[in-house]
């Protein structure tokens, strides 16, 4: 097997970099605006852009919209794999089982919100507002999807309130606090109540999430496809990984693609495609030959 190069960016988050027709909307525009070291486009992006024209493969474990269309363009055209964005390590990894078993239970979330402090250096980087933007939409997406998928419970348009609020306080370190608060509507006009208080060490929660994200990227170089009994040639994944997803707070998906983030249905992709690969059939939980009369 040769050897292969996998970049991981941990470094801090950065701004959020507004896309621009001419700068960063095209591979092409991308490239020469790096060339003259254009100021909307931020250092991970060029880590990324270099690693693509390695062929080498990327993945962004911060918040910041890295893969702008020019990067993703880019990544399409020379069949590189990139994956991002922000580690899913421990509130949002909790939201998104969570939300996705209240809703598909019929409960009617009617909001949801997410405080956090904490003492490391990232929590003194996301004190500067700009930084911070970038955190709030990459942790608030990830109810969407799940909303959406319920038309029972919300009409078209209607989500839960959504605040998600993160505040440095260095005598707690790396210890970081999440306290959560879903608010739900229940039967008959009810109401319910959970309150959660999550303190987790944050590099201990993201170290692994970077194992898994590295052995899973590597792993997805290695595989390639074609439909059975056709000739012609065997083709890889698409550049975009989605399949990293379960590691990921704001999954970043092949262009017009749908989004996925409950926890569940993102373990399940990856256990199926790893079966697929050694010939078995998807995982059902039918258990059909524990309910029939035989
Ligand atoms: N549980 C977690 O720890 C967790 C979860 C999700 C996302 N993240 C994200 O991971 C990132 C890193 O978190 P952290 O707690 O390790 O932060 P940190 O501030 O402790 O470390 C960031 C490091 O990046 C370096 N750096 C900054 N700019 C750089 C550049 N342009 N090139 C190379 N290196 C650069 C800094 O010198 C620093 O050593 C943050 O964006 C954070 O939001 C962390």
């Amino acid at each position: 097997m040769a050897n292969l190069v996998i970049v991981l960016w941990t470094a801090n988050t950065e701004r959020y970099a507004d896309i621009l027709e001419g700068v960063n909307d095209t591979a092409d525009n991308l490239l020469k605006a790096i060339e003259a070291g254009h100021e909307e486009v931020a250092p991970s992006t060029v880590f990324a852009v270099a690693s693509i024209l390695e062929g080498a493969p990327f993945i962004n474990g911060s918040p910041q919209n890295t893969f702008v269309p020019g990067a993703i363009e880019l990544a399409e055209r020379h069949g590189a794999f990139v994956g991002g964005d922000d580690f899913k390590s421990g509130q949002t990894k909790m939201k998104s089982a969570l939300v996705d078993f209240l809703i598909n239970a019929g409960i009617r979330l009617t909001s949801i919100a997410s405080y956090n402090h904490l003492g490391n250096n990232d929590g003194k980087n996301l004190s500067s507002q700009r930084q911070f933007r970038s955190k709030e939409i990459s942790k608030s997406t990830v109810v969407d999807d799940m909303v959406e998928a319920n038309s029972v419970l919300y009409k078209d348009g209607e989500h839960p309130d959504h605040t998600v609020v993160i505040k440095y306080m260095p005598a707690v370190g790396d210890n970081k606090r999440a306290l959560d608060e879903y608010y739900a509507e229940i039967f008959l006009g009810g109401h319910q109540t959970i309150s959660i208080f999550n303190v987790c060490e944050d590099s201990l929660l993201a170290s692994p999430l970077i194992i898994d994200l590295v052995l899973v990227a590597e792993m997805m170089t290695r595989i390639q496809w074609k439909p059975a009994h056709e000739d012609g040639g065997y083709k890889s994944f698409h550049s975009v990984l989605s399949v990293l997803s379960y590691m990921l707070k704001a999954p970043l998906t092949p262009p017009g693609t749908p989004v996925v983030n409950a926890l569940a249905k993102q373990r399940a992709a990856l256990t199926n495609i790893f079966r697929a690969c050694v010939g078995l059939e998807p995982e059902s939980d039918m258990t059909l030959e524990h309910k029939l009369f035989h």
